[in-house]
């Protein structure tokens, strides 16, 4: 050993001596390049902020053993105490707040909670771009604030953007919904919040996301098909245009810098076992400026599951060359010597992986010594749960709430008017299944009987001894709700009924809570409010149909504040603008479906209907993008073409023979065809409140074209008899766009009917 690494090992241990109480490591972030202490590491070029990413990664990859290289390829990474380098827990979760599922963050220490927004279905709900970012930028304020007092880790493996194709899926209610268009800005700007710094320097990052899981990964558990060996069968048209556009939007339009491949098989390949799927894909096409990671243990699986290899040693070299780069997990720790001693992995391809990891590293800072002296270095307990933060959430929530039913004289409640208000229901009281999966610790939690009595008196019951409502308690609640005013029900799920690892059968409301609902209805004398609360859609065609059913509400599971976000809405302190960024399909739907069949398109052959609002023209309970607000607002169309010309070489065969539509990546779209579509809005009701714009096409039949899909959305607020403009950019190669049965990109030549509402407006796409 040479002597400055002597003095180097020498001084880190007196740190390590220093800091062995639970006080010292709960205070302190873990960071390498400790120059202040040991002056020694100045003479590392890795050490050295001045140089650029690369040269630090090569210069500090060539000082590493190989042994100290392997363990950089696993979560729990091995600290190098020769070279200044702690040990690192790559594992944290911000899917809605600051998680500490993983392990990599905490809230043991100095910081016992953090804001914990509503489960990122219900902020889907909100279609509102900016807040998307919004959420991810107050998320990241507080995981820096927690790494500088040692309690975070500074990469999280948040946000889901895996399409929720299936309403019986448990993990669902992770992801902003059923489209790939809201799927993928949600995905960039969720990431961008996360991940850019407040002095705009993009070769750096505030904290690391990642899009996970990758891909067409939609099947927990179901029927007994596991995850962990499920193979989803995907063609080409349905990959391209429906599974992989929201990770080709995380890595190109926000920059994600990891990405991670899923447990499953997709056409008889592992993800994380599959060349063309990381590195031909992720690394080659897209770019991604980052580390792959594992699902933990997606490598296990590989073999031990599916029986994919015949080895540890091949599964490990498998995953590493095709282009992972680190492993959740311990697999590569036990197997990876192995596999380079028997001639399946080399050292290169290594270099290559922890380089990426590195380099991820260097972009947060962690080599950069203390954090104290970088931007977000007086981030601390006190930047954590503030009263605007835990205020975004309440708003997040509100945002999301979506009306699905509302009869005259029903919402909004009167506060003044309802002297007495029975809240009946098994969610009604709860605090933590507001806050879903992957959750942390809240700041505080209001539940809904909570927000309901900071308004108006209240009588309680909880209808069923919990979600499952094995016997309903039905006459005791008949008699709390028929002396009531007004009845609230918060009824719906839990992560007993679906979760990570927990699919559904029935996508109706659970054992007796249906027969609990009628039965409280029948004997109510005034407005009975259903509240679901869920992260997935509910068969409820029965209280759509009950006359005594005067509201529905939907309200995913919305967060520490959700219960007061509830009251807002029900009181009308806030107009909802929510919309279902999911269809709800009736339990005859999943009855006739698998869950295991991974075709968007219906297939009419052998009864097949198709998913999504995009493909599926059958019966649905909601619609995706259905959504009442409190006032009315007309639409009118203020500019749109009638026609656009697409501009073709001279000699293209389409000048010369019929053609039904032409490759999105020829000389036309480069030319930038864009139209511009203007509307105007006008609340013409009585109460102020935002209104949600979706633009959708439907393309001319050809290729399989979906019936319609969502081009853009917007979000106006709009004072009673107020009017706006809401302007919509539609590139038509990037949005009128279809993928044809190869996967190419194309746009159809012919009618395309652009709609909002019952609105309809005719597009003639030209040569
Ligand atoms: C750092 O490098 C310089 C020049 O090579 C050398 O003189 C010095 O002893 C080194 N310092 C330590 C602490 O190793
Ligand atoms: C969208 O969310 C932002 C918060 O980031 C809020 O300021 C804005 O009012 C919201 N838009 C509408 C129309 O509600
Ligand atoms: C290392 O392995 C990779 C992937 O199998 C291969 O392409 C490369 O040529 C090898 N490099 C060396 C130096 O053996
Ligand atoms: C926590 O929430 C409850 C219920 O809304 C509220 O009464 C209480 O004031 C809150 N506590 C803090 C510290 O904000
Ligand atoms: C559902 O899957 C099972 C098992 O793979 C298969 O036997 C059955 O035919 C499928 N049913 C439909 C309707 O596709």
């Amino acid at each position: 050993m040479a002597p400055a690494e002597c003095s180097v090992l020498v001084s880190l241990s007196i740190v390590l001596l220093l800091c062995f109480g639970p006080v010292c490591s709960q205070a302190q972030p873990v960071f390498a390049c400790d120059v202040s202490s040991n002056p020694g590491l100045k003479n590392f070029s890795f050490c050295d902020p001045s140089l650029d990413v690369k040269a630090r990664v090569d210069d500090l990859v060539a000082r590493l053993t190989l042994q100290e290289k392997i363990g950089w390829l696993v979560h729990a990474a091995k600290g190098v105490s020769r070279l200044g380098i702690p040990s690192y827990g790559w594992w944290s979760e911000a899917l809605h707040g600051v998680s500490d599922v993983g392990g990599g963050s905490r809230f043991t220490g100095p910081v016992p909670a953090a804001t914990s927004f509503p489960q990122v279905i219900l902020t889907g709900a909100t279609f509102n771009e900016s807040l998307f970012q919004a959420i991810g930028k107050v998320v990241s304020t507080e995981a820096r604030a927690m790494y500088n007092v040692g309690s975070a880790g500074l990469t999280f493996w948040s946000p889901n953007v895996n399409i929720f194709r299936d309403p019986r899926w448990g993990r669902g209610q992770e992801t902003p919904g059923e489209d790939p268009l809201l799927t993928s800005k949600y995905a960039a700007a969720y990431v961008r919040g996360l991940q850019e710094r407040e002095d705009g320097d993009k070769s750096r990052l505030k904290v690391a996301a990642c899009c996970k899981h990758y891909t067409a990964y939609d099947v927990d558990n179901w029927k007994g098909i596991q995850r962990y060996n499920f193979n989803a069968v995907v063609t080409q048209q349905d990959m391209d245009d429906t599974f992989q556009p929201p990770f080709k939007s995380c890595v190109l339009d926000g920059n994600v810098a990891s990405v991670m491949c899923s447990y499953n098989q997709v056409n008889g390949k592992p993800t994380c076992g599959d060349p063309d799927l990381l590195a031909g894909v992720i690394r080659g096409e897209w770019k991604l400026n980052g580390y792959i990671v594992s699902d933990c243990d997606s490598l296990n699986e590989i073999l031990y599951a599916q029986h994919y290899t015949k080895t540890p040693e091949e599964a490990a070299a498998l995953a590493v060359n095709s282009g992972l780069d680190l492993n959740c997990g311990e697999f590569l720790t036990k197997h990876a010597q192995a596999a380079v001693d028997r001639g399946l992995l080399n050292e290169t391809t290594i270099n290559r992986a922890i380089s990426n990891n590195f380099a991820t590293m260097m972009r947060l800072g962690f080599f950069d010594g203390s954090p104290k002296d970088q931007l977000y270095g007086n981030l601390g307990p006190k930047d954590v749960c503030t009263p605007q933060n835990q205020e975004l959430a309440r708003e997040v929530a509100r945002q999301g709430i979506v009306l699905l039913k509302n009869g005259p004289g029903s919402l909004p409640l009167s506060p003044t008017a309802i002297k007495s208000l029975a809240v009946i229901g098994p969610n009604a009281a709860v605090t933590h299944t507001m806050i879903g999966n992957y959750e942390g610790k809240p700041c505080n939690y209001t539940s809904p009987l909570q927000g309901l009595t900071a308004s108006v008196p209240t009588v309680y019951h909880p209808g069923c001894s919990g979600v499952s409502c094995g016997t309903a308690q039905v006459d005791a609640a008949k008699n709390v709700a028929a002396a009531a005013d007004a009845v609230v029900m918060v009824m719906g799920s839990d992560q007993s009924i679906e979760g990570e690892s927990l699919d559904r059968v029935s996508i109706t409301l659970p054992g007796q809570q249906q027969l609990l609902i009628s039965q409280v209805a029948s004997v109510s004398k005034g407005p009975v409010i259903l509240v679901v609360m869920s992260g997935g859609g509910m068969d409820v065609q029965f209280a759509k149909d009950d006359p005594k059913i005067t509201s529905i509400l939907w309200v995913g599971f919305p967060g520490e504040a959700g219960g007061a976000a509830i009251a807002d809405v029900i009181f009308g302190y806030y107009n909802p603008s929510g919309r279902l960024p999911m269809t709800w399909y009736p339990q005859s739907y999943v009855e006739k479906v698998n869950m295991t069949d991974m075709n968007m398109r219906a297939d009419p052959t052998r009864g097949y209907p198709g998913r999504s609002y995009r493909f599926y023209k059958g019966p649905t309970v909601f619609s995706f993008g259905y959504g009442l607000s409190y006032s009315q607002f007309d639409h009118k169309l203020v500019k749109a073409p009638t026609s656009v010309s697409m501009d073709l070489e001279e000699d293209h065969v389409c000048r010369s023979s019929t053609c039904r539509s032409i490759d999105a990546a020829g000389r036309s779209c480069k030319n930038n065809a864009a139209i511009e579509v203007h509307l105007s809005v006008k609340n013409v009701g009585r109460m102020g409140g935002a209104h949600t714009v979706l633009l959708f096409s439907s393309p001319p039949e050809v290729h399989g074209a979906p019936r319609k899909q969502l081009l853009g959305f917007e979000k106006v607020h709009l004072v009673p008899q107020g009017e706006g403009v809401v302007r919509f950019n539609v590139d038509v190669c990037k949005h009128l766009s279809l993928v044809d049965e190869k996967g190419n990109r194309k746009v159809a030549l012919g009618e395309h009917v652009l709609h909002v509402g019952n609105l309809k407006h005719s597009l003639n796409v030209i040569i």
